[in-house]
């Protein structure tokens, strides 16, 4: 049974927590956070702790916090030469503390507290200093999920740039045709069918074959018309940036 100490309480220490409590290999021996009243969201099974001084052994310690603040608490951290590891995706494994062992166990997926997850299903990207902590992390995330790679720093940054551009700014897309259709009363449930299919399709065709649209066609009566409603809009020139890069993509710039 590996035993794991979760740092942190935010979303990924949350579904990182439950996914390990269901699993048969791993044992959450403590949850550590600053403040006492994020630790209420986890399970009564699990011991929990906002003083440091009072973590207990593990094979491996996961650093589940806000990104910038993962160097200075990993040297703050009151043990040593002990497997240590954050979940980031843009945070190189050397900005951990030279004091334990270093590594990193990101979770490729978006997480949110109020939404369960299927663990099993998502990438987790491994990288440790050397080939036995290597196997240890690998263990820890075959736990969980039927995808597990290595992936090194460098890599990790560019995967997880590709995943802010594919999920935040998607998101943040999906907000901006909520408000447009809040404008004119209109649900943003009649938008979901066409969101689902968008990410169907990535399932059996490239990102290139999938898309359609007015500035793939060159429909640039249709683009003046978009323009014409977004006249007074603060989402005018993220349109006009967007329709740019498909029209270039596509050899109509
Ligand atoms: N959310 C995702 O989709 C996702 C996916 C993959 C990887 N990650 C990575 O996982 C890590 C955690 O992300 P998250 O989304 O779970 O974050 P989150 O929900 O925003 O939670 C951040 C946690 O960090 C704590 N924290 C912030 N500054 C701290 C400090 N100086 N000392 C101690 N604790 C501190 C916060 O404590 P307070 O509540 O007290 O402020 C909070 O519990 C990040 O490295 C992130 O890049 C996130």
């Amino acid at each position: 049974m590996l035993k794991v100490v979760i740092l942190g309480a935010g979303n990924v220490a949350s579904h990182l927590c439950k996914a390990f409590v269901a699993s048969k290999e791993v044992s959450v021996v403590q949850v550590y956070h600053r403040n006492k009243k994020s630790l209420h969201f986890f399970p009564t099974e699990v011991d929990t702790t906002t003083c440091l001084l009072d973590i207990k052994d593990a094979d491996i310690y996961i650093i589940a916090i806000a990104d910038d603040a993962i160097k200075p608490f990993s040297k703050g951290l009151p043990i040593t030469k002990k497997l240590v590891v954050h979940t980031s995706g843009s945070k190189a494994m050397n900005k951990l503390s030279n004091t334990n062992r270093k590594g990193v166990f990101y979770p490729l997926q978006t997480f949110s507290k109020k939404k369960a997850i299927d663990f099993s299903e998502i990438p987790i990207c491994l990288e440790a200093e050397n080939e036995t902590d290597l196997k240890l992390l690998k263990k820890l995330g075959d736990a969980i999920s039927k995808n597990v790679q290595i992936v090194n720093s460098e890599k990790r940054a560019k995967l997880h740039l590709a995943a802010v551009f594919v999920n935040n700014f998607v998101n943040y897309l999906y907000q901006v045709g909520s408000d447009l259709l809040l404008e004119d009363s209109l649900s943003f449930d009649l938008l979901k069918p066409l969101i689902k299919e968008t990410a169907a399709k990535i399932e059996t065709l490239k990102p290139t074959d999938c898309q359609t649209g007015p500035a793939k066609r060159n429909d640039l009566k249709t683009i003046e018309n978009h323009l014409h409603l977004l006249e007074d809009s603060p989402y005018r020139d993220l349109y006009q940036k967007l329709t740019k890069a498909i029209q270039q993509n596509y050899n109509h710039g």
